[in-house]
Formats: C-alpha cells, structure tokens, sequence
C-alpha cells in the first residue's frame, strides 16, 4: 500500500528526547503498593513520550514529560473523525533484574501499516523503538517483577489538527504512555467463554479490520457488551459465516492430530503472539493451517471430536484457552487445555528469560538505563 503521507526531506533530525522529570512522581510505597496488584489498565507512569509531526515539519520536537492531560482543541480531528491508530506491546522484568522487549520491531511496522491505512504519517522503525526506551529509562522502577506482570507499553497517534474539513490532518503527534499489568482476564488461566456475535460484524473487506485502530473496538463495544450480559468474557466475530477474530485477540483452533487452524483474513489484525505461536508450533513439528474457517466445520469438528481444543491470543492475556462458545441457541465445548498451555508456558518462558529465546525475538529495553 502506498503511503500518501510519506515523509519528506523533513526528518526528525535527531533521537536527542528533551527530557522533563516529573516532579511529582508517585511515591515509592504507592507505587510498591500498585505494582503488587496492578490489574490491567488502571494505573499510569510518571511519565510520558510524545513526539509532533507536521506536514511541513516533518517528525520533530521528541520529548519525555510528566504523564498527564493532553490539550486539545475541541475542533481536533481525530474527536470528530477518528483518525487515529495505536499498537500494544510489554516490558518484561528478568530474574538478572533487565528489562526486555519482545519482538518490538513488529510492533512498529504494524503501526505503520496501520498508519498507511489511516493515512497518518509512518513513524520510522528506529524512532519507534527509542521512544520506547526512553519510557522504560525514566520509568523502569514501574516494571514489576512478580510472576507473570509486565509493563504494558500502549504507543499511540492521532490527528491533531483543529480543522473540520475531512481530510488527513495536516499535524499529529505520537505518544507513549505505559502502565504496569497483571493477568488481563480476572480469573487466571480458568478457559473463557466466548459470545458468538450473530449480530454484529467487525469489520469488512476492504475497511480498518486490519489497522489497530480506535474505531474497530469503538465498534465491538456494543457486542462486547452482549457477551458480558450473557456471562462470557469476549465476542467472536464472523464474517459471512467465517471466522474472523475476539474484540482484542485472535483465535486458533486444534485438531485432534495436533493440527493448529486459524482465520486467514484481510480484515483481523495480524497479531504478534498469534505469529509467535504459530512459530512455535512448527518448531515442534506441527501443522499449521491459516485459511478460511466456517463456522460449521468448528462446531461440526467439536461435535465429532475432530477439533479438541481452541484458544485465544494476543499481547494482554497471552493465551487463554477457550472453554466455550456461546450463542442463544447453541454451544460448543471444549474440555481441553492441554497444547494452549504448553505455548502459552513457552512463549511465556521466552519473554520473561527462562527458555531459551532461539529466534532472537527478546530486546533490551534499558540499555544505557
Ligand atoms: C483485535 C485484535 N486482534 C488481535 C490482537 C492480538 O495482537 P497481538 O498478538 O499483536 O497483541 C489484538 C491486540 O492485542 C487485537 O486488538
């Protein structure tokens, strides 16, 4: 995809970040007190990265600040028309005390892709990752340490300009916030229910599906919604019948033979964890297959215990095994567990430095801390 807004001679000419500390920065006994719970979400850094971009400016001005509101002008693009895009990765404490990064570099070129799609500006692969480790330099005391606990990094970008005509804004800024994380789904590692989203779709062909962008969640929200109501913890969606993607995962289905089924769509989000673990699948010598899925050969396939097993992935919850998928009139159960926790325990074991990480997908993140 050719991207409109490619930059010009106009580059961020230097990585130099100014570097503001915050000087109210959350007590150490507050901040102890957080990471021993930190659920998902609920609590930020002291500080944050923001870098500007200008049609004439290109990348410039890339800051570290005090974490806090962001001044926006009410006519401010992206509050009417949603040009926006975001990306999702974490920061993982190791027992030698560093911090790492897992596979940052496809975080960064999926916010480009996402960016060409929005048509915002693509921020360079080499930015991306110093405004990461800027973050983790000024806030690596926020990484806890506890089993299973990371720092969520949640990079994100979005049209500044004050301007009510639709049309790619002409200035946007780039931040990074970050927040320490537990598990993401409250009950651990027990398989979640899915609602099955008859309804509603996600996303079509040829629209954002594929960008990580407000807007697709903005719009699972509704069905979101529904699945809670109907005592499940995330929503599937089709799409004419195929399956497509959960509100914030991806989702892979098991034959009894070992064999991993996952959507191949140009409307899901091609997810980093779900690569991974396909990655590792093969490595043990597993089939994978990524291409269409109906939902009738899922719910055929666990009828005649053709398909054993199934799980959900992705950057927050990892992986959560699927214990069922739910509509008003009909369910499919699964009991199995058994090859979702094996990946899950090691492509866990791969991030927080405990197996062997033979596809060089670990990253320093507090070099030069
Ligand atoms: C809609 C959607 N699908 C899939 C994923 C999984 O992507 P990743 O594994 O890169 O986190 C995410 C994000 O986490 C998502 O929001």
């Amino acid at each position: 995809m050719k991207n409109l807004l490619a930059p010009s001679a106009s580059e961020l000419r230097t990585l130099e970040f100014a570097r503001t500390p915050n000087p109210a920065p959350v007590d150490p006994a507050k901040r102890a007190e957080i990471l021993a719970d930190p659920g998902f979400g609920n609590h930020f850094t002291d500080h944050m990265v923001d870098i500007c971009w200008s049609e004439w400016g290109g990348w410039h001005r890339p800051r570290v600040q005090p974490y806090g509101p962001i001044a926006l002008d009410p006519a401010a693009s992206v509050l009417h028309y949603a040009q926006e895009i975001f990306e999702g990765l974490k920061a993982y404490r190791w027992a030698d005390g560093s911090i790492r990064g897992f596979r940052p570099e496809a975080n960064a070129a999926r916010l480009q892709r996402s960016a060409v799609r929005m048509a915002l500006p693509e921020l360079p692969t080499e930015y991306f990752l110093a405004s990461i480790r800027e973050l983790v330099a000024a806030d690596g005391d926020w990484v806890p340490s506890a089993p299973g606990t990371s720092l969520y990094l949640r990079p994100f970008m979005f049209a500044k300009e004050a301007f009510l005509g639709v049309r790619p804004a002409k200035k946007v800024n780039y931040y990074v916030i970050a927040s320490p994380a537990g598990n993401y789904f409250t009950g651990g590692l027990a398989p979640v229910n899915i609602w099955l989203s008859t309804q509603y779709n996600r996303a079509g062909k040829g629209g954002t599906g594929a960008a990580k962008t407000g807007g697709n969640y903005a719009a699972s929200l509704l069905p979101q919604a529904e699945a809670y109501e109907n005592g499940c913890d995330q929503v599937l969606f089709l799409d004419d019948g195929y399956l497509e993607e959960l509100g914030g995962m991806n989702i892979v289905l098991v034959r009894r033979d070992g064999t991993l089924i996952t959507p191949e769509s140009s409307s899901i989000l091609e997810g980093i964890t779900r690569d991974s673990i396909l990655t590792l699948a093969r490595d043990r010598g597993l089939t994978v297959e990524e291409r269409r899925v109906h939902i009738d050969e899922w719910r055929a396939g666990a009828e005649s215990g053709e398909i054993v097993e199934a799980f959900a992935c992705g950057t927050a919850a990892v992986v959560a095994p699927i214990g069922s998928l739910k509509t008003a009139s009909w369910e499919i159960r699964h009991a199995s567990t058994e090859l979702a926790l094996s990946l899950r325990e090691e492509l866990t074991g791969i991030q927080y430095g405990r197996v062997d990480d033979r596809h060089g997908w670990t990253t320093r993140l507090d070099v030069g801390q």
